[in-house]
């Protein structure tokens, strides 16, 4: 009778120590503990047994009976808590995990809208090169090689005749190159010049913007740029046309709204004028004309440029450009 108990249990053992499906638990309970399982049927029998031998036998059947329960439990337990999050112990009460949502960049969400004003003006969104011919970022804007003014621009050279364009202005002259008047297009892109503090980085991004036709004249650019800029920054923002010198119009302005952060009562970010210049414009020069085969005397039109950072910047209150290229989830989610 000893060695048939000593003989369960070590069956018992090996058995409930290989289980790692939950679902063989409840057959091993049964098998050996249960009401008409392995070790209640042989204490049944001890009854055969003499009365010398009884007391001994049913101890240590007892004894067995414990130990196989208490092993089961820990079993039963360390499977259960290795399933947690599993299926059998999904807490349905926690609050769920939101997925984290990405949205555009403030700079791309600025030149989407930049563009869609204009676009319900009639004009259409075009792009050119990032790698540009001297060509077309100097040379047919009226800007030859020893031209002065293309020291207002510092250049990055890819060769002597190719560089990363300074400007969206030669986009003007490819779109004049390639279509007769009227043309009226928007062209937004990166830009490239060798600066970089707390207003300039080496990367930046300009719309452009050109209107040719018969007839047009420099009320229908003030007229433009006013709604343009009345949408985008309320309707009730005062501008200002103030006289300035593009080497490719003429004649020139610069565009000056009133200071989006004191009212125009003068503070640092307008260095105490009221004032903030915001873009550049103008009449297209007639000398820019004849390198696409445009006739001047027919045709006239306007073009500008605008920062978009500058732009975006003014918008929201930002006074850090580098912000918005350090891409931190804390600036960016902001927008
Ligand atoms: N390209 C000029 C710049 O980057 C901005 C500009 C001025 C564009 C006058 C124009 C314009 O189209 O008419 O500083």
């Amino acid at each position: 009778m000893k060695d048939q108990l000593l003989e369960l249990e070590k069956r018992g053992n090996d058995e409930i120590s290989a289980i790692n499906d939950p679902s063989d638990l409840e057959p091993f309970r049964i098998k050996y503990l249960g009401k008409k399982g392995a070790l209640t049927s042989l204490m049944k029998s001890l009854g055969k047994l003499s009365r010398e031998e009884r007391p001994e036998a049913g101890k240590l059947a007892n004894q067995i009976k414990v130990n196989l329960s208490r092993r089961f439990q820990e079993v039963k337990t360390s499977i259960e808590a290795g399933k947690s999050g599993g299926a059998t112990s999904v807490d349905v009460t926690l609050p769920g995990r939101v997925p984290l949502y990405g949205h555009l960049h403030p700079i791309t969400q600025v030149i989407k809208e930049v563009c869609l004003i204009f676009s319900r003006m009639g004009f259409r969104v075009v792009k050119g090169p990032n790698v540009e011919l001297d060509y077309y970022n100097f040379e047919a804007l009226n800007l030859p090689k020893d031209h002065p003014a293309r020291d207002m621009q510092d250049t990055f050279y890819i060769s002597e005749n190719v560089v990363l364009r300074t400007h969206t202005s030669p986009i003007q002259v490819r779109v004049m190159e390639t279509r007769q008047p009227p043309v009226s297009v928007i062209a937004p892109g990166k830009v490239y010049r060798r600066d970089s503090d707390v207003s300039h980085t080496p990367m930046f991004h300009q719309v452009e913007g050109l209107l040719v036709d018969r007839d047009v004249s420099f009320g229908e650019l003030k007229g433009t740029l006013t709604r343009f800029i009345h949408q985008m920054f309320g309707s009730d923002t005062r501008l200002r046309f103030r006289p300035s010198f593009f080497p490719f119009t003429e004649p020139s302005a610069e565009v000056d709204i009133q200071c989006v952060m004191c009212g125009g009562k003068g503070c640092r970010t307008c260095s105490r004028t009221g004032w903030l210049e915001i873009l550049g414009s103008g009449m297209v020069d007639p000398e820019v004309y004849g390198f696409v085969d445009y006739d001047p005397d027919v045709y006239s039109g306007f073009a500008f440029g605008m920062g978009i950072e500058r732009i975006a910047m003014l918008k929201y209150g930002i006074d850090d450009i580098q912000l918005f290229f350090k891409n931190d989830m804390r600036f960016l989610s902001q927008f």
